[in-house]
């Protein structure tokens, strides 16, 4: 019996520009310029389109935020407030995407084309990559929150907004190939 070579391994998250060639073949033939016009756009597609465009206008409310408190534009007590929920409210709703994304979706969608199954996998395997940064952005957070007075909080801003920048440039990225993975898909099989 033969051993079957391994299969070559998928680029990382951070070491991605765009979906790898491979996992672009139902792509091709449905590219994103034309996913709306497609007349089963309007069902799980647009819905999956519609949830990563709420997570992305999180992360940018988030960013603007942290601007203006580092500027000074806005005071302590009300940034506390608005990072706590708005940053609660994003961990929490991602965590509950990405379940969901790994248990029922992307089975299913690697069963409906086989010949980009691993794709699939690096999406599963991009959750795990998040979940540690979501680990560091969570701490970065609590450390704004408890940081005492103006001046401290300022300065663990400034921190945090390291933070927040590698996470929003690897959720940014993950989402974008997710989409260019899953959309045709979606749209070729008519799932919803
Ligand atoms: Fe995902
Ligand atoms: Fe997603």
């Amino acid at each position: 019996m033969t051993e079957r070579p391994a299969p070559t391994p998928y680029p990382s998250l951070p070491d991605r520009t765009r979906l790898p060639d491979e996992y672009r073949l139902i792509l091709a033939d449905l590219p994103r310029a034309g996913w709306q016009a497609h007349p089963d756009f309007n069902g799980l597609a647009a819905f999956w389109l519609d949830r990563h465009l709420g997570f992305r206008r999180m992360l940018d409310a988030l960013a603007a935020d942290l601007q203006a408190r580092i500027d000074g534009d806005m005071a302590a007590e009300a940034y506390a407030g608005r990072l706590s929920r708005l940053g609660s409210r994003l961990l929490g709703d991602l965590i509950g995407h990405h379940q969901i994304e790994d248990q029922v979706y992307f089975p299913k969608l690697a069963r409906l084309e086989p010949r980009i199954s691993r794709g699939f996998d690096m999406l599963e395997a991009d959750h795990h990559a998040l979940h540690d940064l979501i680990d560091s952005f969570a701490t970065g957070g609590n450390g704004v929150l408890a940081a005492q007075g103006d001046a401290a909080q300022r300065e663990a801003a400034g921190g945090f907004l390291t933070d927040l920048g590698a996470f929003d440039r690897l959720l940014t990225r993950h989402l974008a190939d997710e989409e260019d993975l899953v959309l045709p898909v979606v749209l070729k099989h008519r799932v919803g």
